[in-house]
């Protein structure tokens, strides 16, 4: 996996022979940090990163559950490693992530080969749980333990990328009816904010100039302040702006009713503050929002988000989308395409309803064909494609600020991120990761922009 290749090094390790890991990752950006900290944890017990599984002395799959199919990939991986496992008994095999906390012994029950089931609260007892391993045992934790694992965990390592997740609250108190976050990964809670805070100015000591603060709800965020104070996600955002070499911040993943005035405001007063935000609304239907526990209208996310484009007229937004959500007509999804056509969305991830076991939804009975779905599913992709299109071509002759993370795949190229988020390449020589360069924007690819520098 390529987000932590970068991670252990050799000599980073106690061991002389080093062992490798092999993590495979699955689902969302809180996993992407959750599998590089897994990562960090095991590099004093000797294991260096390894791309190839067939390689490896330890698997993991840290996995998703958010949708059906997502939970699924964890079986067939499974599926994919027995031979390897067969071959090589010592191989060690691991399942972490959302299916392990959801799952957990069901897991070693349909898959006898799993050494391991380790929860996304517990992986700082990762370690721990390898040694019972060599002991014999077959460890599982999927408890929500009560101390901190992120005070558990080693320090992060200096990273050769210039931008970083940092994790400041997990878990959702919403409970929308469709969603299983609010069971694996628990209720809200906020880290404190001087452990950020300390954080990010290490990660940006170490060549970090972009940070991307993660919660599955991450602007419900309130932390205790240095003083136990409240601090909000606006209040965060304004103080690692302080920080001298941290040039960009962003925030993932909002709820529509958790934006508040500080945070508009920050969009719009706060200079290092990224003009992008993923706020997803589900639906663009009230009845369907409502069966969603979604927790407001259409209109009001509409409303909001002209309040945020007024703070900051250059934003561009992403969103969440759900079609064929139990009982939702041919009205409700001409609701969600109308919604769709007054925001304008420059990124878009759409899904076709899952049902999770355990959910509200699930209960159901009043579910929506599958091939109906499909139908919906291709023609709200279609606009949302087209909306894409449209502001990636909006680009084509302005000119923006673009940091550097490494050498593209062509010779002589460099690729990079927009303040949008976007991908940017250019044709330049020896830039270094964490340069911040302006960039004519001279063509608007499939997934990409090709600049110059000016
Ligand atoms: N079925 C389909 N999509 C879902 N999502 C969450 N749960 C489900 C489900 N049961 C989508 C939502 C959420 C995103 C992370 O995944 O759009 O915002
Ligand atoms: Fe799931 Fe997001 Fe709703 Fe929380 S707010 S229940 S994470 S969809």
């Amino acid at each position: 996996m390529s987000n932590t290749e970068n991670l252990n090094t050799e000599a980073q390790t106690a061991a002389a022979v080093p062992k490798k890991l092999h993590i495979k990752t699955y689902g969302c950006q809180m996993n992407v940090y959750d599998s590089e900290r897994m990562a960090e944890a095991m590099g004093p017990e000797g294991y260096v990163l390894t791309d190839r599984p067939e390689d490896a002395d330890m698997v993991l799959l840290n996995t998703c559950h958010i949708r059906e199919r997502a939970a699924e990939k964890v079986y067939h991986e499974l599926g994919r490693l027995k031979p390897l496992k067969l071959a090589k008994p010592d191989m060690k095999i691991g399942v972490a992530g959302c299916v392990a906390q959801a799952e957990g012994e069901e897991i070693r029950r349909r898959s006898p080969l799993v050494d391991l089931v380790v929860g996304s609260q517990s992986y700082h007892k990762l370690p721990a749980m390898v040694k019972a391993v060599d002991a014999g045992e077959k460890p599982i934790e999927t408890e929500f333990p009560v101390e901190d694992k992120f005070d558990m965990l080693p320090e992060r390592p200096a990273s050769a990328r210039p931008t970083a997740f940092l994790t400041v609250q997990e878990g959702c108190d919403k409970f929308c009816a469709f969603c299983v976050v609010p069971y694996t990964r628990g209720a809200e809670v906020s880290r404190p904010a001087d452990r950020i805070m300390t954080e990010a100015r290490k990660l940006v000591a170490k060549g970090v100039r972009e940070i991307t603060l993660l919660g599955q709800n991450v602007n419900a965020y309130h932390g205790a302040g240095p003083a136990g104070e409240d601090w909000s996600l606006a209040r965060l955002v304004r103080e690692l702006a302080k920080i001298d070499g941290l040039e960009r911040i962003r925030y993932t993943t909002s709820h529509p009713n958790d934006m508040e005035d500080d945070l508009i405001a920050a969009h719009g007063d706060e200079p290092k503050l990224m003009p992008y935000l993923h706020l997803p609304v589900q639906s663009g239907s009230d009845k369907v929002l409502k069966a969603m526990n979604r927790k407001h209208t259409a209109a009001q996310y509409i409303a909001l988000i002209e309040r945020i484009r007024a703070a900051r007229p250059d934003l561009v937004l992403s969103g969440d989308f759900i079609v064929g959500f139990p009982g939702e007509t041919d009205q409700d999804f001409e609701d969600t395409m109308d919604l769709v056509r007054k925001v304008g969305y420059g990124a878009a991830y759409s899904f076709k309803y899952s049902a999770r076991p355990g959910t509200p939804a699930a209960e159901r009975k009043d579910l929506v064909p599958a091939e109906v779905a499909d139908a919906r599913l291709q023609r709200l992709q279609a606009l949302l494609t087209e909306q894409q299109r449209a502001t990636q071509q909006a680009m084509v002759g302005r000119e923006c600020w673009v940091l550097f993370e490494k050498p593209g795949r062509q010779a002589g190229q460099w690729v990079g991120k927009s303040d949008f988020l976007q991908a940017v390449h250019v044709k330049a020589e020896g830039l270094a990761p964490g340069t911040l360069a302006r960039v004519r924007i001279i063509e608007a690819v499939t997934n990409s922009l090709a600049g110059e520098l000016v």
